[in-house]
């Protein structure tokens, strides 16, 4: 099927079936490649985009079920964003492959929750995995982009 949609602003029509996962229409179709594949089962986050301006998993979301709806990948935040400004001033980043969702995730918290506490912090941010184990770094980095325009 066609299905036209928005991408970072930009509207894109692919012919793909229905069932095709976001993510791999976000990476393979239209080259969006910062969105990440972890682990396929809504489980681990690297794939976290916004639809909509909320968070979402690109892995669990049918391109069938998303026609002209808006996405926003982590090339849309564009480079100057504050959780990326902030990411950047706390070296949050170790190994590197779980950031992309961590920020996406982050910028959708700071979107409705403009002073989020440690515990709206953890509650919002505990689908997103990190195995380098970056958590205090995200945490502090959050509350680092909340104080920032
Ligand atoms: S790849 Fe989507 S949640 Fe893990
Ligand atoms: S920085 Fe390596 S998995 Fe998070």
């Amino acid at each position: 099927m066609k299905v036209s949609f928005k991408v970072n602003g930009k509207s894109e029509t692919v012919s793909v079936s229905a069932d095709t996962p976001l993510l791999w229409v976000l990476r393979d179709t239209l080259g969006y490649t910062g969105t990440k594949f972890g682990c396929g089962k809504a489980l681990c986050g690297a794939c976290t985009v916004h639809l909509n301006g909320r968070a979402v998993r690109s892995c669990q979301t049918q391109i069938g079920s998303i026609a002209g709806q808006d996405v926003t990948t982590i090339e849309g935040l564009g480079g100057n964003h504050k959780v990326q400004r902030a990411w950047e001033a706390l070296d949050v980043p170790q190994c590197g492959y779980c950031q992309p969702g961590q920020m996406m995730s982050a910028s959708a918290l700071l979107s409705t929750n403009k002073n989020p506490s440690d515990d709206d912090i953890d509650a919002f941010m505990s689908g997103n995995l990190c195995r380098c184990g970056t958590y205090p770094r995200i945490r502090a980095a959050i509350k680092a982009a909340a104080k920032m325009s």
